[in-house]
């Protein structure tokens, strides 16, 4: 089953929609193995975002990303990558349509209130870097 890596950044925490995310997320159908809220570190954040490291917004990104909590989960079902960064709209919100999370919470690219992974081996590298193993749940066949 594809799995994808998605975070609710510290501005979404902040305006308190984890509870919207996570409905959208139950209701599109995708089991949720794996949660939680935590405060990410600068190491993290580099490894996490180490192909925007020549990037100019690199450290305002880091400070971003490190400015309060996010809540990191692990999703999966069919095309769970494709199918969540159609969820999650357009990286900057400005492009992103209604209907998408970013099209309907966020305004400017700094502050998009939601990551996502871009393919199904970033998914496999973000979810290794921050989840273990033993954090991940398995689902019975009954479900
Ligand atoms: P994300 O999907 O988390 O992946 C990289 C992030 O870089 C992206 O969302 C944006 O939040 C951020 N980003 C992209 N372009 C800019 C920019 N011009 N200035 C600041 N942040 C940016």
């Amino acid at each position: 089953m594809e799995k994808t890596f998605i975070m609710v950044k510290p501005d979404g925490v902040q305006r308190s929609l984890i509870g919207e995310i996570v409905t959208r997320f139950e209701k599109k159908g995708f089991q949720l193995v794996g949660a939680k809220l935590m405060q990410i570190s600068t190491e993290l954040a580099g490894n996490h975002y180490a192909e925007h490291k020549d990037k100019p917004f690199f450290g305002e990104l880091v400070d971003f990303i490190t400015s309060g909590p996010v809540f990191a989960m692990v999703w999966q079902g069919e095309n769970a990558v494709e199918v969540a960064r159609q969820m999650l709209g357009k990286t900057n919100p400005k492009d992103a349509l209604p209907g998408t999370i970013r099209g309907d919470f966020g305004l400017v690219v700094e502050k998009n209130v939601i990551h996502g992974s871009d393919a199904v081996e970033s998914a496999k590298r973000e979810i290794a870097l921050f989840f273990g193993e033993e954090e991940l749940v398995h689902y019975g066949k009954l479900i």
